[in-house]
């Protein structure tokens, strides 16, 4: 069976995938810091798949651990990355804890798989990497811009070492997943998101304004070029994303990847505006949501859905959820969070 070792893996999309990874049969090792997760999501995953995964709690800044830790575990056969920080706005004010945790974390791994014979990396990306597309649905092959944070930047310079590291040597396979924006919970509502303080995000300042949490949400901006003048976003159920990363790391595995370096866009290739968003909500929890139209939000981009074509037919997956689904999934999390915590 084949070990593969999941950074990040108490995370909100980290411990998704580690279900989805126990369902297909893989067995999992789990590091973790625990800088933006519990301990308590373990639970969650054994609830669901009466497995509990090996973890291992430390920080993968700290390289003599790392390297200590791939000592310990030379059958790790493959590694999917999600361990980083990922808040814009604090990336913004501290851009140096972002550089080091994002892209040391990245190095020290790659360092560490470069003295195996051969290596299989999934890495977490974003469509933060392309900013505002010239051209929607956004293909793979669109440009990467400027990024707008240092948060998008390290995604950016987290692709190019690892091209870098796959082109000069052949034995490394690496595939970068780029998300658009997951959204929702598992279905058993034993695992979820759990935003620490204020939500930055839509999906969860919803569903805590929804449950009373929030007094109001705030929709940043009424004014832009779209249907309905809110911007739009491609939210994608966490659970498809955590598929694709089996089905990616299997294509790994099995040396199905065409080159070893790979991109694909994780998305449902369908745009919602955030009135959308905040209806399809309504719909679900059969509730009038209270917001208010507020200024437009410095660094947002108007629109970003994927192209999904090749991930659809090179990868061959594709997202089965709607958005109805995952504001489904994601309120009934956040009506059972507090036993959580
Ligand atoms: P998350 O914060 O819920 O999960 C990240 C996990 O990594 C946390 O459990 C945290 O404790 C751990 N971690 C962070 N730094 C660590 C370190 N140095 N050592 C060990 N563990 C560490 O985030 P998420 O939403 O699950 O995101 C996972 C990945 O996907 C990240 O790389 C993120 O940048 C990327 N991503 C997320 C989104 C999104 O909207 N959630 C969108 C695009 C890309
Ligand atoms: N929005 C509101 N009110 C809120 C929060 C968000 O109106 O309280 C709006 C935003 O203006 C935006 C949309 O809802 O139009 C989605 O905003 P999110 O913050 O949920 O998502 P973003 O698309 O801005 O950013 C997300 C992640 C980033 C990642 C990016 C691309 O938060 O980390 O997707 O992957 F870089």
């Amino acid at each position: 069976m084949s070990k593969i070792l999941v950074t990040g893996g108490l995370g909100y999309i980290g411990s998704h995938t580690v279900v989805a990874l126990q369902e297909a049969g893989f067995k999992v090792i789990i590091v973790d810091n625990l800088s933006n997760s519990s301990v308590k999501v373990l639970e969650g995953i054994v609830a669901i798949t009466g497995e509990t995964p090996a973890f291992e709690n430390f920080d993968l800044r700290d390289k003599q651990n790392t390297t200590a830790f791939f000592k310990r575990h030379k059958d790790i056969t493959g590694v999917i990355h999600f361990a980083a920080s990922k808040a814009v706005g604090e990336s913004v004010e501290n851009p140096l804890l972002y550089y080091e945790n994002n892209i040391n974390t990245l190095i020290y791994l790659l360092q560490e798989l470069s003295k195996k014979e051969s290596s299989n990396i999934i890495f977490s990306s974003s469509c933060t990497v392309y900013g505002q597309a010239d051209v929607m649905p956004i293909t793979e092959e669109a440009p990467i811009k400027l990024a707008e944070s240092p948060y998008g930047n390290t995604k950016q310079i987290g692709e190019a070492i690892l091209k870098d590291t796959c082109k000069a040597n052949q034995n490394f396979n690496a595939i970068a997943l780029r998300y658009f924006n997951p959204i929702g919970a598992h279905r058993s509502a034993k695992i979820g998101e759990l935003p620490i303080g204020v939500p930055q995000n839509l999906v969860p300042y919803i569903t805590q304004t929804g449950a009373g949490e929030r007094e109001q949400l705030s929709v940043f901006g009424d004014n832009y070029p779209t249907t309905d003048g809110t911007c739009v976003r491609d939210y994608i159920h966490v659970v498809d994303i955590a598929n694709a990363h089996v089905i990616a790391l299997q294509r790994l595995l099995n040396k199905k990847h065409k080159s070893n370096f790979e991109v694909f866009n994780l998305g449902t290739g369908t745009g919602s505006t955030v009135l959308e968003v905040i209806k399809s909500f309504e719909r679900v929890s059969n509730q009038n949501l209270n917001y208010k139209i507020v200024d437009r939000r410095e660094g947002d981009v108007i629109s970003a859905f994927a192209d999904t074509k090749k991930a659809n037919t090179v990868l061959g997956w594709k997202a089965k959820s709607s958005l109805d689904d995952a504001m489904q999934s994601a309120w009934k999390w956040q009506q059972t969070i507090k036993s959580k915590l």
